[in-house]
């Protein structure tokens, strides 16, 4: 008895000794994890200055979709505009089905869709809330829109659209 009892102290001081020896290793491995979680805040911190990535998908010859998409990358989104003659494929592929919801353009942007005119100031609210709709839209085209005859939005609302096609009022201009 008295044996096992004495190995088991010396194994026990071994552990010790051993996650000593480990211990003085890891103020090397916290270093490395702070410059690491260094890294990730100015990633964070580029993505609140906003740097999300957009897809637009418009037609070639649309101006009005020229325009929003200038708009909207002099608001610091970063635009790729792909022009397509299947923007009803586009659209419903994205869960636009609804005649009534739909404009000229159709952008995505960090999973949500983002349909028409709509003000950047929606886009930049809905990326920061992330509510649980699939997108928000600017049905027709509002004159008083951005990339129509006003970059001061005016005259419209703006829609939020949901899975099962229900939409309310996102913003009243
Ligand atoms: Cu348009
Ligand atoms: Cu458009």
């Amino acid at each position: 008895m008295k044996h096992t009892f004495f190995r088991l102290c010396l194994l026990s001081i071994s552990c010790v000794l051993v996650s000593a020896c480990s211990t003085s290793e890891e103020p090397d491995g916290i270093q490395a994890d702070q410059i690491e979680s260094k890294e990730h805040l100015t990633a964070l911190d580029s993505s609140s200055t906003n740097q999300h990535e957009m897809v637009v998908y418009k037609s070639a010859t649309c101006g009005c979709c020229k325009e929003w998409v200038s708009y909207i990358e002099r608001a610091g989104f970063s635009v790729s505009a792909i022009d397509t003659d299947e923007l009803d494929a586009v659209k419903t592929k994205h869960g636009l089905t609804d005649p009534s919801l739909k404009s000229c353009h159709t952008a995505i942007v960090d999973g949500y869709v983002i349909e028409g005119h709509v003000p950047v100031n929606d886009i930049e609210r809905l990326l920061a809330e992330r509510p649980a709709i699939v997108g928000l839209t600017a049905p027709g085209m509002p004159m008083m829109s951005p990339g129509m005859a006003s970059e001061t939005p005016k005259d419209y609302d703006v829609l939020a659209f949901d899975k099962t096609g229900q939409t309310h009022i996102y913003s009243s201009y």
